[in-house]
């Protein structure tokens, strides 16, 4: 087994850096020889199975997809998705029959409401979930119905992540972030990775700034340096959910002009996105609704039709009554409490709810209170209640 492979594996299983400024710690050292001896034994135990078990195995594994079992024109193919999710007693049918392929080259923005599916879809393409049923072939290997540490493998060496806020390693420099999935596929030396990480860094052109910490760097910068390192290791795909929502419309542009620049090179993108202004930079455009593909177009500067907007709008209503429901809960939850910091109560509310308001969540408390369904008073960030 391979050093890096060990080192992933103690730092998945143990939360700690198996490498800490360029040295590997002692803690690593120590679990390694435990684990080394256990998988010498684990090794001569499974030498002991007779061979029907191993042709079994082998039946079982093909059976589960591990082969690749479609001949692929294309590099994605999604085919007949599902994905229920369960909260205690209630499904939720966030994905309801998506069916979709994905070129080798292509920029593809999916847009649509909150709650409507967008980052479930992308999470199922990316390999951090599986769906509840249908297909998701990469380059022609079903990836739906794999094992996590098989999932994990794909992720490692086939996928790109970048996320809304960024997700670098706070402690780390730039250089350093961009040089973890380096470690992780273990394809080079400590110099390899180092003129790797730098040259990514050119590229997203922050050489400059290699050596500062995310508190250093501005936002754009942040979301530049996670870019750089979802490329590290040569993704087939990468998949960017809300790549600009953290982010001023200019610094949001910048990003987008990057990621323009990087897919004219011939990376390909899945994106999502609430920001219309990013389909001018996509190559295509996708719309969905209540967990299913709506329409597929180039859209190029999104309007929103008449139709469009009455549904938002009543989305947002709808939301509000929702959103005050969850206050009183919140609050009667906390009886006794007094005062409440305001983003506390918001983070009570679920993400959908509160992305799609009619008015600011402030506004709406501030509704309550004058209505007298709460007495109470709201000082600076501060909830009092009388
Ligand atoms: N882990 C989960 N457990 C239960 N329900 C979930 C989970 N994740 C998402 N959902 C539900 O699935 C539906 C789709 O959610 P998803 O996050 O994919 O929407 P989205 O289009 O990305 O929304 P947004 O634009 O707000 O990010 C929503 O109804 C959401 O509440
Ligand atoms: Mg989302």
């Amino acid at each position: 087994m391979r050093e890096t492979e060990l080192m992933r594996e103690y730092e998945e299983e143990t939360g700690n850096l198996a490498v800490i400024d360029g040295e590997i710690t002692t803690k690593y050292e120590n679990w390694k020889n435990m684990k080394i001896k256990e998988k010498i034994k684990e090794k001569r135990k499974q030498e002991l199975l007779s061979s029907k078990q191993t042709r079994k195995k082998i039946k079982e594994e093909f059976d589960q997809g591990k082969k690749v079992d479609k001949d692929y024109d294309h590099l994605i193919v999604v085919e007949n998705i599902h994905k229920t999710y369960l909260l205690g007693t209630t499904a939720i049918a966030a994905l309801r029959g998506i069916n979709l392929t994905i070129d080798k080259g292509e920029f593809t923005l999916i847009m649509g409401p909150s709650g409507s599916g967008k980052t479930t879809l992308l999470n199922l393409i990316g390999g951090l979930d599986t769906p509840t049923r249908g297909k998701i072939f990469l380059e022609g290997k079903n990836i739906a119905t794999l094992k996590d540490s098989e999932l994990a493998d794909i992720r490692r060496d086939k996928i790109g992540f970048v996320f809304q806020f960024y997700n670098l390693l706070p402690q780390m420099t730039a250089l350093e972030n961009v040089m973890v999935p380096l470690h992780f596929s273990g394809k080079l030396s400590k110099r390899g990775k180092e003129k790797r990480a730098m040259d990514l860094l050119s590229i997203v052109g922050l050489e400059e700034r290699a050596h500062h910490t995310p508190s250093e760097l501005s936002g754009g910068e942040q979301q530049r340096v996670a870019v750089a390192r979802a490329f590290a290791n040569d993704p087939a795909i990468c998949v960017l959910d809300e790549p600009t929502g953290d982010l001023d419309s200019k610094t949001g542009i910048q990003i987008l002009n990057l990621l323009r620049d990087l897919n004219k090179r011939g990376a390909t993108f899945i994106a999502v996105s609430h920001d219309a202004a990013v389909s001018e930079f996509a190559t295509r455009t996708l719309h969905m609704r209540d967990g299913k593909l709506i329409r597929e177009g180039k859209i190029v500067g999104l309007k929103e039709t008449y139709i469009m907007e009455i549904q938002r709008k009543n989305e947002a209503e709808i939301n509000k009554e929702k959103c005050k429901r969850k206050i009183y809960q919140y609050l009667f939850n906390n009886q006794g409490k007094k005062e409440f910091k305001i983003t506390d109560i918001a983070n009570s509310i679920p993400e959908p709810i509160l992305k799609n308001l009619p008015i600011h969540f402030d506004d709406i408390l501030r509704e309550i209170i004058e209505d007298d369904t709460i007495k109470g008073q709201i000082k600076e960030d501060i909830l009092i209640l009388k």
